[in-house]
């Protein structure tokens, strides 16, 4: 269980625990939390409408934004046989929905030190064998509330291409519900997560200006700035970082230069 419920427990329906005003005329629906009714507005995300409905998350929420994988959620709407499944932060809840959360999915991850591995796909065959029990049945794509291509991903490790496989996970958050739905009991997630490494780590062409700029930071080319900003004062902060040089919505990629080239 990855939050608490605050305050007392009380037989009324309509939930108290979010000090939320609602709005005159705004609507509220049913929705079931670990089986108890709530009502709750209808516009909120389920992790609002959970806050609303007086839990405190301890666990289980991170960003809000979408990008932290920590509120994975499964649902159920009555009369649709499919169990749906999605972020808390992300899905805006709906009439009589029965939800649970499942912030972390305990399935296996291999041990390894990255620096030992050469890159090869046999040693991800060896960390995670288990990866050819995939049957294609596709259900972890299904499940990925980030719309990542997971059986893609996977047949791409399965042939060796590792590169494809980092690329189609690239926007991976780690929830989990891939891994939640699998039948073959497979943790994509971790398969994935080590091809980023590898691809990463040993087959990308290393980043020429990023080589360049540790070298210039480690030069001391950035200290006389960065000891001016930390003696700055919160308002001066404020007033620099709204009065900074802005690239322009409408500049073309990769042609605009702000006029100050100081720190370049
Ligand atoms: S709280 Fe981070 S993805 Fe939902």
């Amino acid at each position: 269980m990855s939050s608490k419920k605050s305050g007392k427990k009380s037989d009324k329906t309509m939930a108290t625990g979010d000090r939320a005003i609602l709005p005159e005329g705004a609507k509220t629906i049913p929705i079931y939390i670990m089986g108890q009714k709530y009502d709750v507005p209808e516009t909120l995300t389920i992790l609002k409408a959970m806050e609303y409905a007086g839990f405190q998350f301890i666990r289980g929420c991170g960003c809000r934004g979408g990008i932290c994988g920590a509120c994975s959620t499964v649902y159920r709407i009555p009369g649709d046989y499919k169990l749906q499944v999605g972020l808390a932060c992300q899905t805006v809840v709906e009439p009589d929905m029965y939800l649970a959360q499942i912030p972390f999915y305990p399935a296996n991850r291999a041990s390894y030190q990255l620096d030992e591995l050469e890159g090869k796909p046999e040693e991800i065959f060896k960390l995670y064998p288990e990866v050819f029990r995939c049957v294609a049945c596709n259900a972890c794509t299904k499940a990925c509330p980030m719309d990542v291509k997971v059986l893609d991903y996977v047949s791409a490790i399965k042939q060796g291409n590792i590169a494809k496989a980092a690329q189609l996970s690239f926007d991976c958050i780690q929830c989990g519900l891939c891994a939640s739905r699998c039948m073959g009991e497979l943790p994509q997630y971790h398969f994935a997560q080590l091809a980023r490494r590898i691809y990463g780590s040993k087959i990308a062409p290393r980043s020429e200006h990023l080589e360049k700029r540790v070298k210039e930071i480690e030069s001391g080319k950035y200290d006389e700035m960065l000891k001016k900003l930390t003696q700055m004062s919160q308002s001066e902060l404020e007033k620099l970082y709204v009065e900074r040089e802005r690239e322009p919505d409408t500049s073309v990629p990769g042609e605009w230069m702000p006029k100050e080239t100081k720190y370049l």
